[in-house]
């Protein structure tokens, strides 16, 4: 079975593995003061979620990442070559309590993520919704919420959208992160925050 590893444990990585949780589905959950503080967690997601490293973290598979911006290159630094393991990108360039975008000096904020993840294969995705909204059950209003995500590598994209169809949501492809990454992007983008829901 595909390894999961989370690194940041706030609103949307504790959302995640509330969801990987209920469907299921292991992962390694990871903040930057340590497994002990995660304690409360694990044992409420008990069997599933376990806390570890942001190294333990790290090694899994599928990656996903939900740090606050600021903090991204702090936590991301030393880690071991990335070696083609799947980045699923939930990051804003944007945080509380200002809620300044950040100056992104008119890149995407995907392709910075990109690069602070040498040889990952890396996909947008879980970013756009509230974490609250994200946790809630994504068979709504008689059809499957959906979760977009965009990225450039194929296979990596086939395998994030997978997980997505598994958790109960309806993935919906942007395509390429020059493409998807701008449409996806919070703020600017026109997608985020909509709760779209797709109907058989
Ligand atoms: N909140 C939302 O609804 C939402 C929705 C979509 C996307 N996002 C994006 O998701 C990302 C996370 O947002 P959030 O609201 O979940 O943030 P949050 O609640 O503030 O949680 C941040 C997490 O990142 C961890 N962290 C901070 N510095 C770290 C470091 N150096 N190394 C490892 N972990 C570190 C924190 O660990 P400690 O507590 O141990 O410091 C904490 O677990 C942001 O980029 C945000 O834009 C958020």
């Amino acid at each position: 079975m595909t390894t999961i590893g989370i690194i940041g444990a706030g609103n949307i990585g504790s959302a995640f593995s509330r969801i990987l949780a209920r469907n299921g589905i292991a992962a390694t959950i990871a903040n930057s003061r340590g497994p002990e503080t995660l304690d409360n967690l694990a044992q409420e997601l008990a069997p599933h979620i376990t806390a570890g490293t942001i190294k333990a973290a790290a090694k899994a598979e599928i990656v996903l990442i939900a740090v606050p911006w600021s903090k991204l290159p702090l936590a991301l630094a030393g880690l071991p070559n990335w070696n083609g393991r799947i980045v699923i990108d939930a990051n804003n360039p944007i945080e509380a309590p200002l809620f300044k975008p950040a100056n992104l000096n008119g890149r995407l904020s995907t392709e910075i993520v990109a690069g602070l993840v040498p040889g990952a294969r890396v996909v947008k995705a879980f970013n756009h919704l509230l974490a609250a909204l994200l946790t809630k059950d994504p068979h709504a209003e008689g059809g499957s919420r959906v979760l977009f995500y965009s990225g450039d590598d194929e296979t990596a994209k086939a395998e994030v959208a997978a997980l997505i169809e598994k958790l109960g949501f309806a993935g919906v492809d942007l395509g390429p992160i020059s493409i998807g990454g701008r449409l996806a992007q919070f703020p600017g983008g026109p997608l985020p925050a909509n709760n779209f829901v797709k109907f058989a």
